[in-house]
């Protein structure tokens, strides 16, 4: 099978990514590089065709003199879309009709070819008698990259899952449940929460605690992965954003938030990294190619380090046993509302305040338990969900009522900015 690739040319377009989803989308694998590329980087891809996006405003769109000539010389078919938004409808005839009648492509970048080309690629990476580490959390990219790789080398592959004790309620479960059982991986989960509680101990600046796990984690890794001989290989569930958001004119824009919580690039592994070349929504199509839990594949986003900066100020195991109930009873109502997937991220806070309340007749003195939802398409920019009253109110009532120590419940209705999502 040929590969078929497009390359979209990037002149500071704002929607450059939304474009390439839709090439995506319509099958057909497309690379992002910036307009000052050089002719020879282009026809190194050898593509099919080319498509500039200029984005809506921009000086292009103006005179239309985009079609920078010095991409005319590679005699490709070119498409201009000055305004990506017209492909955020329902418009995408007009890339479908460029692609399959004037370039004449077939589409054949499907989920199964990737997972298929990709197995292969790591089995020619990696040698016969060579071992592979992967850092695995328990969100999509890791699981997916780790799953990926396992298909391809099986058990040469060790994944590595520090438990922190900043994880949700059952989750260490549940990932072990998941890899170890159902995908009969290698995973050693490594018990570490009273090397991180003890370090945190007294701890209330959100970028000291930030500091902190980041540091262990590493040393925590480095540690467990020496113990395991020669490594070759660690695999890194890196994401096309994070690839482009150096090369491209927009990049400033669309940078992700620093992954506090992942390892460092110096360590001495070489990589892998199965998932370079795809967005968050192709990760998950490849999750559901590869039979991953709908529950994994459509997880929310967790930063890094965990419930240490959702617990606001010092972080304690009361603490952290009380937000693990009352998070666990918000997503539960949530999912059996069938609002999950609306959501980018919904979770709850626990401030350090306490106030006054009454229940059988007596004042209490609890803590107040914050719940944020947001609606996002890349973290970078948030509004508050919208719920319905009545799953708020459920929500309220099961966590005053189910979790000791809590007396009143609010919800967050600021939009980011000027908030941020998490609330540290
Ligand atoms: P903020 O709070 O900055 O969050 O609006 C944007 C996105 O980033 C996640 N986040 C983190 N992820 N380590 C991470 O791996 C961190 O220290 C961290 N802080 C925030 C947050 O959950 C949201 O998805």
């Amino acid at each position: 099978m040929t590969q078929e690739i497009v390359v979209i040319l990037d002149f500071g377009g704002q929607y450059t990514q939304l474009v390439a989803r839709r090439v995506r989308e319509l099958n057909v694998d497309c690379e992002i590089l910036p307009s000052t590329v050089t002719l020879k980087q282009v026809q190194s891809l050898s593509p099919r065709a080319l498509i500039l996006s200029s984005g809506a405003g921009s000086v292009f769109t103006q005179n239309t003199t985009l079609n920078d000539s010095r991409f005319d010389q590679l005699g490709l078919p070119m498409l201009e879309i000055g305004d990506g938004m017209e492909l955020m409808a329902k418009d995408t005839d007009l890339l479908k009709d460029f692609l399959f009648n004037t370039v004449g492509l077939t589409g054949n970048w499907t989920m199964d070819a990737f997972v298929a080309n990709t197995i292969q690629q790591i089995r020619t990476t990696v040698g016969p008698s060579q071992q592979v580490v992967c850092g695995l959390s328990g969100g999509v990219d890791s699981s997916v990259a780790a799953v990926l790789v396992h298909r391809a080398i099986g058990d040469r592959l060790t994944c590595l899952f520090v438990d922190h004790g900043l994880l949700r309620k059952d989750e260490a479960e549940q990932v072990m449940e998941t890899f170890t059982r159902r995908f009969k991986m290698k995973v050693i989960k490594i018990d570490a929460a009273d090397e991180f509680l003890t370090k945190l101990a007294g701890v209330t600046d959100p970028e000291q605690k930030r500091k902190i796990i980041g540091t262990e984690f590493i040393r925590v890794f480095e540690r467990e992965a020496a113990k395991l001989g020669q490594i070759d290989f660690l695999v890194q569930g890196t994401l096309y954003t994070d690839v482009i958001e150096s090369k491209t004119a927009t990049g400033a824009v669309i940078k992700s938030h620093h992954n506090v919580g992942g390892l460092p690039e110096d360590l001495s592994f070489k990589l892998i990294e199965p998932l370079k070349h795809l967005f968050k929504d192709e990760v998950r199509r490849v999750g559901t190619e590869l039979q991953i839990p709908e529950d994994l594949v459509w997880r929310h986003p967790f930063p890094g380090p965990g419930l240490a900066i959702r617990v606001l100020g010092e972080v304690t195991r009361e603490k952290l046993e009380i937000l693990r109930l009352a998070d666990a009873i918000m997503i539960e109502e949530i999912k059996k509302a069938e609002l999950y997937r609306e959501i980018w991220q919904a979770f709850a806070i626990l401030p350090d305040i306490r106030s006054v309340g009454v229940m059988n007749d007596q004042r209490t003195y609890a803590y107040t338990i914050g719940l944020r939802a947001v609606i996002s398409h890349d973290g970078m920019t948030a509004d508050w969900y919208r719920f319905p009253p009545e799953v708020l109110a459920t929500i309220a009532n099961r966590i005053t009522n189910e979790v000791p120590h809590v007396n009143r419940v609010v919800y967050d209705v600021t939009a980011k900015p000027p908030s941020t999502i998490e609330w540290e």
